[in-house]
């Protein structure tokens, strides 16, 4: 049996979800690569706290990051640590050691992600970060390849599971902003620092990241007009349920003739309306293709085995060779962004 060894950089909701999924459908995952993945070391920074932490004995908890850059036996490394700039500064040696990464961190992606796929792709690795769009579900891949044979015209969905956790528990529940925020944070759907998924800058990532992939645009989070949810009141709520709204923060990029327009913002959506009825911490994302018309992506967005599922996925896909950007067939096309007034759709 062929075996290969990753390390993780964090060990939070996504890491330790990467490690409980990894136990629980190891077997299933052995016989479909006929290969062993076994998590060798992993990044942390307090190490009394994980000591303390229900991990396999096999694994080597380090402080110290040249503990894994320097082990030749590590081929694949899963970034779980979230914000950009030490997590980009890790990536750029591991693609300079020669080792694919996974990650599952927008901030970063939204920021590097153009600069870090063609360091990837010079270095003849790979670099995957589906989970770093809706969570579990499937948008990264698609955009990039089932796709791609359509003009995309526009992409719109809920992006964040914590404000639609919020919103949906505020509506369903009438708990107050702050008693449904702080149980997001229990279930660990929102960063650690939730101040970007509540003023809606978590969401602009992640539709400036999609639309980066499906209109073939180095667009970045700072076009995006954005709007969060902490003005949203339990009146803005119920004024809409009389009228038929449920209240929703969607992302919507939309290619137009004459340019983009990328916003983030909260919409009142009719209840007999799709987007209306995902609830909880679940995404939901439209692509709209000239020739394929509506496709509709749904499920959980946040969360610890959703996000790993997207995770150990790629981590398969890389073992896999199944990869999207260092086969050489493949050249991706990218064309001169041009903006147009953000609110003008
Ligand atoms: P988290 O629970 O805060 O975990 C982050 C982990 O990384 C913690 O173990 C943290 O250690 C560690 N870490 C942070 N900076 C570090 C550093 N400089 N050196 C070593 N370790 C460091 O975050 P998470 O929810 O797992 O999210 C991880 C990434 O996945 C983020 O990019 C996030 O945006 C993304 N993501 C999360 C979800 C979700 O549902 N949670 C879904 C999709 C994508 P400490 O304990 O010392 O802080
Ligand atoms: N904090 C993010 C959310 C995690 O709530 O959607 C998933 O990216």
């Amino acid at each position: 049996m062929k075996h290969v060894a990753i390390a993780l950089l964090g060990c939070g909701t996504v890491g330790k979800g990467v490690v409980d999924l990894l136990s629980r459908n190891g077997q299933l995952i052995e016989e479909q690569l006929e290969t062993h993945i076994s998590i060798k070391r992993i990044l942390i920074r307090d190490l009394p706290k994980y000591e303390q932490m229900d991990l396999p004995d096999t694994i080597a908890l380090t402080t110290d990051f040249n503990d894994i850059i320097n082990d030749d036996e590590i081929e694949i490394v899963v970034e779980v640590m979230g914000s950009a700039d030490f997590a980009k500064e890790c990536i750029e040696q591991c693609f300079k050691r020669g080792k694919s990464v996974v990650s599952a961190n927008k901030d970063l992606i939204a920021d590097y992600g153009i600069p870090l796929l063609k360091l990837s792709q010079e270095n003849n690795v790979d670099f995957q970060f589906e989970a770093s769009v809706a969570g579990g579900i499937p948008v990264i891949r698609p955009m990039y390849s089932s796709l791609n044979s359509n003009r995309i015209e526009r992409i719109i969905g809920i992006m964040n599971g914590t404000t639609n956790y919020i919103l949906t528990n505020m509506t369903e529940r009438g708990l107050s902003y702050e008693t449904a925020l702080k149980e997001a944070q229990e279930k660990g759907y929102a960063e650690a620092d939730p101040t970007n998924d509540v003023s809606g800058y978590d969401a602009a990532r992640k539709i400036a990241i999609l639309a980066t992939l499906g209109f073939h645009s180095a667009v970045t989070f700072r076009d995006v007009s954005v709007e969060g949810i902490e003005k949203i009141t339990h009146e803005d709520i119920e004024h809409a349920s009389e009228m038929g709204y449920a209240v929703k923060l969607l992302a919507i990029a939309q290619q137009n003739d004459d340019g983009i327009s990328l916003n983030v913002h909260p919409a009142f959506i009719p209840r007999s309306h799709p987007l209306a009825n995902v609830g909880g911490a679940y995404n939901a994302v439209y692509v709209r293709g000239n020739c394929v018309g509506d496709v509709m992506f749904y499920g959980q967005g946040a969360g610890a085995f959703p996000t790993a599922s997207a995770v150990v996925s790629d981590v398969m896909n890389v073992i896999l060779h199944f990869n999207l950007t260092v086969t050489g067939k493949r050249k991706y096309v990218w064309h001169d962004t041009k903006l147009t007034d953000p609110r003008s759709i």
